[in-house]
């Protein structure tokens, strides 16, 4: 029954947009994590406490359930089991990120942790043995509590600090890892972190905290993009981006385009338009429009920080490929009430957006996910535009519900149908996207949702010692897909249903 109404679907499908279902050759899959998502460790050896640390401990009621990252999945531990679920998975890669206080606990390159090195080295190498590329995040939101208490990325410094702790990364790690994200979603560090203080290390402060990140974090970046171009690409031979979220803003009704550009500009350009446009520096729109703004409110310089002539040279052009994470679409038209605006852009009251989303779009397990796969194709498409033909890697893409369940057909239909989008954009729309990484590998600490909400391909029982994992009815469909290198594979199986 199950096949036969697939095979029947599938045909329409093919005559409907004329392609067939399997991915480009070279075409990658892998899946990932985040080092305080997952590692638990969280006092092991000489590791310092990093922002999440602190954020869990001294203000638990930020967190649903008042949980922490102490011992999440225990991957500090259970690393050999998470191997062995990427290779049961296929993947060609494993995208996880280092916990930037384990390997330098002062947060400064003047002690390196014995202990912390090792725990990478056994993680990288274990899963070369297994043929899995290892792809490295070096820096995913678990800032060193040290550098916090300095400013963190509002203290313009931290460029240099960023700079000095990816050197370290890429001489220790960059004779096995060839693909390194420097910096994971800036609009959610800037405009949730910084802005809206929602995520640790919970600063409020909107429309002023989120740009002066936006630009430490872009120049940051650019410093340890040029360290690896001067002292590692040549010996090396790996590729260097940079991952942002992307939450594809579409005009409410037709009239609402202009102001949609703007908040695209907002949610996208503001992090890329410095690294990825022909010219560099801020986007022009937004740079006129916060500059009046600001004026008009009296202050006596723009909210947004002016970049120099060498911080526009620094920044432009430094990426040899974008991390794309996307999950979820707005709607915008224009902000009346100067309340709603559904997270995430603090900067967006000022601008007069307001965001929403359509009655239709079915509402994931957190208050910010709707399912709306056309904006996945929209927003890659619009990146073509904007930015030129860069080779896209896709770093998350997923789906959280509330259960703990094994047969896992939401979830399931999620990947197909925003993958089944990604493969129109490849093949009708010419985007060059080379590669896809599920969020996640397993369920874990989703930030201030705590374990309420799951994300995992692989369910975790998170009151068995060991962190038991076991593979959902997703898993399985997403090594099928892999395996065939094709979305034309049965969705369920019988035994999952
Ligand atoms: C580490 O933290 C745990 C609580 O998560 C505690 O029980 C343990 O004693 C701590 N270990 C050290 C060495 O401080
Ligand atoms: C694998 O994909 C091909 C199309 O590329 C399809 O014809 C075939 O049925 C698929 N195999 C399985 C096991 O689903």
């Amino acid at each position: 029954m199950v096949s036969l109404f697939h095979i029947v679907f599938c045909a329409s499908l093919c005559v409907v947009y004329g392609i067939d279902l399997t991915f480009p050759p070279g075409f990658k899959f892998g899946a990932a994590t985040s080092s305080y998502q997952i590692e638990g460790g969280w006092n092991a050896s000489d590791k310092s406490e990093n922002i999440w640390d602190v954020f869990t401990h001294t203000m638990s009621d930020k967190i649903v359930d008042n949980s922490n990252g102490d011992i999440a999945c225990d991957s500090y531990n259970q690393w050999q089991r998470d191997i062995e679920m990427a290779s049961e998975l296929g993947l060609h890669f494993y995208r996880f990120s280092l916990s930037w206080s384990r390997i330098l606990p002062s947060g400064f390159p003047d002690r390196i942790s014995e202990d912390g090195v090792k725990y990478y080295n056994n993680l990288i190498n274990g899963l070369l043995a297994k043929g899995i590329e290892p792809v490295i995040t070096i820096f995913h939101w678990d800032l060193p509590q040290s550098l916090q208490d300095l400013g963190g990325w509002t203290n313009p410094m931290i460029a240099d600090w960023f700079a000095d702790y990816s050197k370290v990364v890429f001489s220790l790690f960059g004779d096995r890892v060839k693909t390194w994200i420097t910096i994971n979603e800036a609009t959610s560090i800037c405009d949730v972190s910084y802005g809206l203080g929602i995520l640790a290390p919970g600063v409020r402060s909107l429309e002023y905290g989120n740009y002066i990140c936006a630009k430490n974090i872009l120049v940051a970046h650019a410093k340890a993009f040029r360290v690896y171009d001067r002292e590692f690409r040549a010996k090396f031979n790996g590729k260097v981006g940079i991952t942002n979220h992307f939450l594809w803003m579409e005009p409410e009704t037709e009239a609402d385009e202009e102001l949609a550009e703007l908040a695209r500009e907002l949610a996208v350009g503001l992090y890329s338009h410095a690294i990825f446009s022909k010219e560099g520096g801020w986007p022009p729109v937004l740079e006129e429009k916060l500059a009046e703004y600001s004026k008009r409110q009296g202050y006596t310089r723009s909210r947004l920080p002016a970049f120099t002539k060498e911080e526009i040279e620094l920044v432009r052009g430094s990426a040899d490929f974008l991390g794309f994470n996307h999950y979820t679409s707005r709607t915008v038209r224009e902000l009346n009430d100067r309340k709603s605006a559904l997270w995430p852009l603090s900067g967006s009251p000022s601008l007069g957006i307001r965001l929403s989303v359509r009655p239709e779009w079915k509402q994931a397990a957190v208050k910010w996910f709707f399912v709306y796969p056309e904006g996945i194709r929209r927003q890659l498409l619009w990146l073509k535009k904007r930015y030129g033909d860069i080779p896209i890697l896709i770093t998350e893409n997923g789906y959280c519900t509330e259960k703990l369940e094994i047969v896992d057909k939401d979830r399931i239909d999620y990947y197909y149908n925003y993958l089944e989008q990604i493969l129109l954009s490849i093949k009708e729309d010419g985007v060059n996207v080379v590669g896809y990484t599920a969020w996640t590998l397993m369920d874990n600490f989703e930030w201030v949702s705590g374990y309420k909400v799951k994300f995992g391909l692989y369910q975790v029982d998170f009151t068995s010692p060991s962190r038991t994992r076991t593979p959902r009815a997703s898993a399985k469909y997403y090594a099928r897909i892999i395996k065939n290198h094709s979305l034309d594979v049965n969705k369920y199986e019988y035994d999952e249903l």
